[in-house]
């Protein structure tokens, strides 16, 4: 008989079409610059291990050691007991006086993909920040819900715009995310801007889902204020992980913090930890290194946010002092996200920026912006002489493109 050719392509489910990843998605045009023999300077992906800073030594040794005494197997769903137990003192530390629940996942991605699935029903919704940090508008994409973003504000230092939160909440939002600090803008939210999403939240009856996977990179003298710790009656999860305090990024290891009322968030945890049995479990030898992380020295946090303060110094001058361009200086992690004043889209700006200059960094439309205004992220986490060619490069660039 003769063999039976597939005859049909097979197409991906259509609520993927606007599942986007900007940050990456770059990367076929850098491809092709590469392959044209150029070197592109990335300053577009927020791997801390890309450049100049090494994992703690320790932390290495402890997952060195769990897979050489045989933790090789699946682990237990939630994560192991000494890593729940270390999260539960990290939250105390940050504050957190209620903790429910805590639970390991593959990277914040996972506790983010989770929390949503085990959130949100079809007809529903989640209220984003505009600009956010892709993958949450992809994982709701992928769920077929609709985005619900709401702004945040530049002329504010990017704080949540409360205003504009009033006006997209429906009946049928259930929860709210924040972002803090924030990945694109480095923001940090005021305790203000907190107390009044907690009062947002208890009048709408909202869990709050609060990111803060940068929680140890904060580059002001001001303590990093958890949204759990202001607010410790309202239902909350706080992201938490490994990749960015710890630069591990490669592990995939990140947790969850459940806190409020008792009686309100126990049904909705129930829901998380299906599916954290459904997907068996987190990486299980890396998840020993979460309790000496924790527990054990801080010291590359001094040097890390050394670097990381002059770098963000350097962004914020060459932002001041270059035509057509204008920051809200950033407070925590290691993203700027300038604001650029050009007669074409952002998108157009970025792609031409890798062909001509060989820089990569990443358009503003790829994270949110309000109508009308472009931007693109830049990641600082490169040496100073490395930004400084690549400041000089999309200086010229904007010179020969836009004019002064
Ligand atoms: C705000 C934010 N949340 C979550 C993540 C994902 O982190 P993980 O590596 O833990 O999956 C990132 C990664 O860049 C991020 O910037």
């Amino acid at each position: 008989m003769a063999p039976t050719t597939q005859a049909h392509e097979i197409t991906a489910a259509s609520r993927l079409e606007n599942v986007r990843y900007a940050i990456r998605d770059l990367a076929c045009v850098a491809d092709e610059v590469v392959k044209q023999g150029h070197k592109v300077l990335p300053l577009n992906v927020g791997d801390p291990l890309n450049f100049d800073f090494q994992t703690p030594p320790h932390i290495i040794e402890a997952v060195y050691k769990a897979m050489r005494d045989g933790k090789n197997g699946y682990a237990p769903s939630p994560g192991i007991p000494e890593a729940l137990e270390a999260i539960r003192g990290e939250a105390a530390r940050k504050g957190i006086t209620t903790v429910q629940d805590v639970f390991v996942t593959s990277g914040v991605s996972e506790t983010v993909d989770l929390c949503i699935s085990a959130l949100v029903n079809p007809g529903e919704d989640l209220l984003t920040p505009s600009p956010d940090y892709p993958l949450y508008s992809a994982v709701l994409c992928k769920l077929g819900i609709g985005l619900n973003a709401y702004d945040l504000n530049e002329e504010d230092g990017w704080q949540p715009e409360l205003a504009d939160i009033e006006r997209k909440l429906t009946p049928r939002t259930r929860g709210i995310v924040i972002i803090n600090p924030n990945n694109p803008t480095g923001s940090l939210c005021t305790r203000q801007m907190l107390e009044q999403v907690a009062e947002l939240a208890r009048r709408h009856n909202l869990i709050v889902f609060s990111d803060e996977i940068y929680d140890k990179l904060i580059l002001e003298d001001t303590p990093h204020l958890a949204f759990a710790a202001v607010a410790p009656d309202v239902p909350c999860i706080t992201f938490g992980g490994m990749s960015k305090n710890y630069l591990v990024p490669g592990w995939r290891i990140g947790w969850g913090i459940v806190s409020g009322d008792a009686a309100a968030v126990k049904t909705y945890t129930e829901g998380v930890h299906r599916l954290l049995r459904a997907r068996l479990c987190a990486n299980h030898p890396e998840q020993y290194s979460i309790k000496p992380a924790l527990e054990g020295p801080q010291d590359h946090l001094v040097e890390v946010k050394r670097k990381l303060r002059s770098r963000r110094d350097l962004t914020q001058k060459w932002c001041e002092s270059t035509p057509r361009v204008s920051c809200v200086a950033p407070r925590g992690a290691f993203y700027a996200y300038p604001r650029i004043e050009i007669p074409e889209s952002d998108e157009i700006f970025v792609n031409e920026l890798i062909r001509q200059k060989h820089v990569m960094v990443v358009h503003g439309s790829g994270f949110g912006q309000k109508p009308g205004t472009q931007h693109f992220r830049i990641v600082f986490l490169p040496d100073e002489q490395t930004l400084t060619k690549a400041y000089v490069g999309i200086a010229e660039f904007i010179r020969e493109r836009y004019g002064k």
